[in-house]
């Protein structure tokens, strides 16, 4: 295969990517840029993201541009840039979600803090602290960076062969329609369930419950904006009280309001999926006692399912030999920081920039080494921050509890380690380990 778009010229070795999420399409984006032959095998019939919303921060803004500007430049088409002028440094603004309990009087929807950030803005790039866009859009403008041929549909990955030096010591990819497919290495950037970790770690490195689910409600931006008012229904907010949280913020341009509401019960998630049909009563009975207008709004736009969150802490290295794993196969986290797509971006421009600086076969490991180096302190971080940070919006974090100027500093401290990566000293810090 010559090099796609002639940026640079072909590595005498080749890439297959298992999974067409939003990290896998990131990282084929970056490796074609870099002159790196590469195929995504996607399990799917088609590019079929949910229609969620997803938030971006500034890191992974600055992620996107760094992998290619015209990612950032699609990004940008499907985000959602509705907030009030004097909001647009604001990540959320933290919110009572029930009535205060400490006799300040305050009452649920009365706000805590806004969290800002000046960062986005001193970036350039005219992206706001955050941003949310729908997944399935943004899918499909990253889908347009790709050559046609790069991605094979209805190949799911089953089993994995690492072919002996004599053979070329490529890996082979075996799918469920009983076809194959090799390459020199592999990357799994197939999700939180990824069949790429279980063939590395023999199905022992394996996502736990966190405790929480959520419900998620999508409300005409006309009726939010009636019932809540501007303010509160075009800007991103935060409610927190005792054993959950609720999340607001427009996407789609601001037709719609995408809301979630998280609750945290003590209990095991009794279902074999971890999607589960929910009702209107579910809702209303584990949001008792919280802002009885929101709760009503989730309760008549629920999209009918709750999913529970897991995630993936572990101290395993991401790669062994010449298979490496990225994104939420590596390390999924709970959405309560708004962070694992984010990290898939940065994964992405790490270590598509590691294998457009080797030439040869015999390098491919020691660039994914390097790439482990630094990826995995920092992602794994991510995911313990954003368990803690979910405990912490829930009133269950040791020493913060319902402490609310705890909290504020608590918040603060977590989302600022998060923004303010220098990805690029990361990446001269992975090449000089190689
Ligand atoms: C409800 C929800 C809300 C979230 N909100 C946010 C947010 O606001 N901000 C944020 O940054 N992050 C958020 N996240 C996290 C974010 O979605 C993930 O971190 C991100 O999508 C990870 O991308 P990925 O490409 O690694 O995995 P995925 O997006 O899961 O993609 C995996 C792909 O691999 C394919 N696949 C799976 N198995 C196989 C196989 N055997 N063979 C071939 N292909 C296979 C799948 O079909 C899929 O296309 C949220 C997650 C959830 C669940
Ligand atoms: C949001 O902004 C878009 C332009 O980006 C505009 O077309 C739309 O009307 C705005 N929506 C609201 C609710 O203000
Ligand atoms: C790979 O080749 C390029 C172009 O010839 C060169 O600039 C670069 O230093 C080489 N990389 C390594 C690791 O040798």
């Amino acid at each position: 295969m010559d090099s796609v778009n002639g940026v640079k010229p072909a590595k005498p070795f080749s890439i297959a990517i298992v999974g067409g999420g939003l990290g896998g399409i990131a990282l084929a984006i970056g490796l074609i840029k870099q002159g790196v032959p590469t195929h995504i095998y996607e399990a799917a019939a088609g590019f079929g993201e949910i229609g969620a919303g997803v938030i971006f921060g500034p890191n992974s803004a600055r992620a996107l541009n760094l992998i290619d500007p015209a990612m950032l430049d699609g990004f940008k088409r499907c985000a959602t840039f509705n907030e009030s002028a004097d909001r647009i440094h604001t990540w959320l603004s933290w919110r009572y979600g029930m009535d205060s309990r400490d006799g300040n009087g305050k009452k649920c929807g009365d706000l805590i803090w806004h969290l800002e950030d000046e960062e986005s803005a001193k970036l350039g790039y005219g992206t706001r602290t955050r941003c949310g866009v729908h997944r399935a859009r943004f899918l499909d403008e990253l889908a347009k960076l790709i050559p046609d041929g790069t991605v094979s549909f209805r190949k799911s990955l089953v089993d994995i062969d690492e072919l002996s030096e004599s053979k070329g010591g490529g890996i082979r990819l075996h799918f469920a329609d009983g076809s194959s497919a090799t390459a020199s290495a592999v990357v799994g950037c197939d999700g939180i369930k990824s069949k790429t970790r279980g063939y590395l770690f023999n199905n022992k490195i394996n996502p736990e419950y966190t405790g929480e689910y959520g419900y998620r409600a999508l409300v005409p931006e006309k009726l939010a904006r009636e019932i809540l008012g501007d303010d509160i229904a075009l800007n991103g907010q935060l409610y927190v009280g005792y054993g959950g949280f609720i999340i607001t913020y427009p996407v789609e341009h601001g037709k719609l309001i995408n809301m979630v509401g998280v609750v945290r019960n003590g209990q095991l998630w009794n279902h074999e999926q971890w999607i589960a049909p929910s009702t209107k009563e579910d809702i209303v009975k584990d949001f008792e006692g919280w802002h009885p207008v929101l709760v009503d709004l989730i309760s008549k736009f629920e999209v009918r399912d709750k999913w529970a969150f897991f995630d993936l802490i572990h101290s395993e290295k991401y790669y062994r030999g010449r298979i490496c794993l990225m994104g939420d196969s590596a390390h999924a986290s709970t959405a309560n920081l708004g962070a694992g797509a984010g990290m898939a971006m940065e994964d992405a421009f790490i270590l598509s920039n590691l294998l457009g600086s080797i030439n040869d076969t015999e390098s491919l490991e020691r660039a994914f080494k390097a790439y482990d180096s630094v990826r995995r302190p920092r992602t794994q971080k991510v995911v313990r921050l954003s368990r803690l940070a979910g405990m912490a919006n829930e009133f269950v974090a040791p020493k913060i509890w319902d402490d609310l100027s705890k909290l504020q500093s608590d918040i603060d401290a977590r989302y600022r380690w998060v923004w303010r990566e220098d990805l690029e000293a990361q990446l001269a810090e992975a090449k000089r380990y190689m």
